[in-house]
């Protein structure tokens, strides 16, 4: 069976693709914004304490069934126990509906890169029009959206089908650490720049008061993003840990994805907000922070040769970290369809399989790139809104503002905590933690400490944290 479906070739190829899953737009885009708005330091002391005390525990929960089960997320609840098997497919769908708008959101990475690359050349890249205005007439651009989208999702089939070792690993172990080069040399950079001591000052500079007035808001806020950052809660990493061989050592693997993930929200938020304040753009959330503000930075701030190099290179390595995450998600749904086919005594065909789930998430987040991402036919695009399906026109909640929305609140807003809380209960009260750490303990040597801590974690901490995010996410979306 092994052979049938791969196997990671080695640590360090597993640890870029664990660390490349985790790596996304979730760490350029949400992390350094919501910290800054969030306390500063504080928000970074209560997200590191959730990574220890949340992180670390489903992360090897993940992990450790994956590789104990060598199943991906549906095989592994099943083998569980056939009762839990729906917390798998839950898992897949959260992974073919986020593929679905990532995908859409990763074309147009790549359309702002390729505009900075069309204007290194001497071109026009962006129509000749600024920040807000490109923004709008590309979102609302039926055909540029869906093509940006096409060779996205094309880019992500071709890595995916070429396996385990020979597409996901070889790709992401090329691709990680070219990402880390480029981000250091953004925040060298942009912290030579005049003005970049304010972005610091909103992202670092500690405001404690926050953890007593507004308290529930930090939480709420730095577990979501924690654990959509570490890929937790829908299988992704219990399928990354089914191609683990049982050399791996478990318990290194649990603290090293989590920590580097952090390292890297952290250098992000390093780069693009001194660069927002160096170039005199207000930090915003949303789409409008990656795909307005910092387009501004670059071409109007920076502006001429050097604004255009460093816009390629930021835009270049928001491509890499979207690229390195989506196949991940890709892979959860493939590896689904490839334990199914083993289960039946078929001989997986891994090409096939890939393209076809590919193609049906295609097809499912085409109305993301049509709706003009929440401006509707109204606003100059294809496609309606949701909201204006279901004869919504007033007080339109959050979940069905645009099609990305709607498919965000199905999958992390719902699915993701509903499943991590899920899993810990299973592990904690279920199948017990001595179950996990069995499992770390089949790697010769090695012996999982803090035993009691982790069972708490499962047991209590997880599970409560989850229900937090989960109460929160339906407060915000609806
Ligand atoms: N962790 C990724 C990010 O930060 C998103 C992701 C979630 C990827 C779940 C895979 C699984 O953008």
């Amino acid at each position: 069976m092994e052979e049938q479906r791969g196997q990671w070739g080695s640590t360090f190829g597993f640890l870029m693709a664990a660390i490349g899953s985790a790596v996304g737009l979730g760490n350029i885009w949400g992390f350094p914004y919501k910290m800054g708005k969030c306390g500063g330091g504080a928000f970074l002391l209560v997200y590191l304490l959730l990574v220890i005390f949340v992180g670390f525990a489903t992360m090897l929960g993940e992990l450790a069934l994956g590789r104990k089960y060598g199943r991906g997320a549906v095989g592994t609840y099943a083998a569980i126990g056939k009762k839990w098997t729906w917390v798998g497919y839950m898992g897949v769908a959260s992974g073919f509906f986020i593929l679905a708008f990532y995908s859409v959101l990763g074309g147009m990475v790549l359309r702002y890169m390729i505009g900075f690359i069309m204007q290194i050349f001497g071109g026009s890249g962006f129509e000749g029009l600024g920040g807000g205005d490109f923004f709008g007439s590309f979102t609302t651009n039926a055909a540029g959206m869906m093509a940006y989208y096409a060779i996205f999702m094309a880019v992500n089939i071709i890595i995916v089908a070429g396996g385990i070792e020979g597409g996901i690993e070889k790709f992401t172990k090329i691709a990680m650490p070219a990402l880390a080069a480029i981000l250091i040399v953004v925040i060298i950079y942009v912290a030579c720049q005049p003005g970049a001591g304010e972005g610091y000052k909103f992202a670092f500079v500690p405001d404690f008061s926050i953890l007593t007035t507004d308290f529930f808001t930090v939480l709420k806020t730095a577990a979501g993003q924690m654990f959509f950052s570490l890929s937790l809660g829908m299988g992704c990493m219990i399928t990354y840990g089914s191609y683990l061989g049982k050399e791996q050592n478990l318990e290194s693997n649990m603290i090293i994805i989590p920590i580097a993930d952090t390292c890297f929200a952290i250098c992000a938020a390093m780069a693009v907000l001194p660069a927002c304040a160096a170039f005199g753009q207000e930090y915003g959330a949303g789409p409008g922070l990656l795909f307005i503000t910092l387009h501004e930075v670059f071409n109007v701030g920076m502006g001429g040769f050097i604004g255009n190099l460093m816009g390629f290179l930021f835009y270049f390595l928001v491509f890499l970290a979207a690229i390195t995450s989506s196949i991940s998600l890709l892979e959860v749904c493939t590896a689904y369809l490839i334990d199914k086919q083993i289960e039946k005594g078929k001989e997986p065909d891994r090409k096939k399989l890939t393209i076809t789930i590919a193609a049906i998430i295609f097809l499912v987040g085409i109305p993301v790139a049509l709706d003009g991402l929440g401006a509707g036919r109204a606003g100059g695009a294809v496609l309606d809104i949701p909201a204006t399906f279901l004869g919504v026109t007033e007080n339109i909640p959050m979940a069905i503002d645009c099609w990305l929305d709607f498919y965000d609140c199905i999958s992390e807003g719902i699915m993701m905590p509903l499943g991590a809380a899920i899993m810990s209960i299973i592990i904690g009260w279920v199948i017990g933690t001595k179950v996990v750490a069995d499992e770390v303990a089949e790697t010769p040597g090695v012996k999982l400490r803090a035993v009691a801590i982790m069972d708490i974690c499962f047991k209590f901490i997880v599970p409560a944290i989850m229900v937090v995010v989960l109460i929160a996410q339906i407060q915000d979306f609806f």
